[in-house]
């Protein structure tokens, strides 16, 4: 799971800059963004770099941190989106390492370790494929996906066509994990059996012939926004009942 365990190390990393500023507590974006009055400006740079390459490498991931941008796109999953983060990844193992050499001071340093800790531990999971075995009981698209909806903003009725922009692009996503999975069988890189329990089960609660049995519909159920009116929410209900049952005229 190296996403997973991008986000958790990421997070990690982020309160222990948090924590150094003496911000608030919490695992977010102001943690990096905030000047230190002892952090080197080209480390701060390059943590900065990271942090917005993260944030626009995975919009799902952004959504999560209550950062909304990107809300309409979802993560490339193809093998060519996991190559050329492993490429930025290097990118930045390579400049973090540079600064090393150059930036000793003991705020500089332990952040620097920790940034280098970080994309090594990308790399190194890169380097078992991780990534060819995306679905099992722990997670995947399977069941992340309408998860990571409930993150998504419900303030205006426009933010609702955010949402069903993401559940249109859900089929490219599929494919992309599809082509991931046909790949570690041909490679014989594949889940235990144990670890897929139920994952079949959970993919087919999906595949329904009402729109109000799809784990995705409760995003749909209770339009409550300010500015929404019968024929507003009507609409939306009605994109999303098409895109749910695929009947979409294209
Ligand atoms: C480190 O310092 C040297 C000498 O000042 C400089 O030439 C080099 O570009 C610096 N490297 C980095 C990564 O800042
Ligand atoms: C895989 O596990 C399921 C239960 O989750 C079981 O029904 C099935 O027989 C197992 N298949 C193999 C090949 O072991
Ligand atoms: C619908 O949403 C409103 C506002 O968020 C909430 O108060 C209400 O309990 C919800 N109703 C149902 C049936 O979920």
């Amino acid at each position: 799971m190296g996403e997973i365990t991008l986000k958790t190390s990421l997070c990690l990393l982020t309160l222990l800059v948090t924590l150094a500023v003496l911000e608030t507590p919490y695992c977010h974006a102001a943690a990096i963004v905030a000047p230190s009055p002892s952090l080197s400006p080209e480390v701060a740079s390059l943590m900065q770099e990271y942090w917005d390459w993260t944030l626009s490498s995975s919009p799902e991931y952004s959504t999560f941190f209550g950062i909304h941008d990107n809300d309409h796109l979802l993560d490339d999953m193809s093998l060519a989106g996991y190559q050329s983060r492993y490429d930025q990844f290097k990118e930045f193992h390579k400049q973090a390492v540079a600064l090393q050499a150059n930036y000793t001071s003991p705020y500089d340093s332990v952040n620097l370790r920790a940034l280098v800790a970080e994309f090594e531990n990308y790399l190194d999971s890169f380097y078992y494929e991780r990534y060819l075995t995306p679905l099992s009981y722990l997670g995947g698209i399977h069941s992340d996906f309408s998860d990571g909806l409930s993150y998504m903003l419900t303030d205006k009725l426009d933010d609702y066509k955010k949402i069903l922009s993401r559940i249109h692009a859900f089929p490219t996503q599929i494919e992309q994990v599809g082509e991931l999975l046909r790949i570690g069988v041909s490679k014989g890189i594949v889940m235990h059996n144990i670890s897929m329990k139920g994952v079949v089960d959970e993919i087919g609660g999906h595949v329904v012939d009402k729109a109000e049995d799809s784990p995705f519909w409760e995003h749909f159920s209770n339009i409550t926004t300010p500015d929404a009116t019968a024929e507003g929410i009507e609409e939306i209900q009605k994109t999303a009942r098409s895109i749910i049952l695929d009947e979409e005229k294209t």
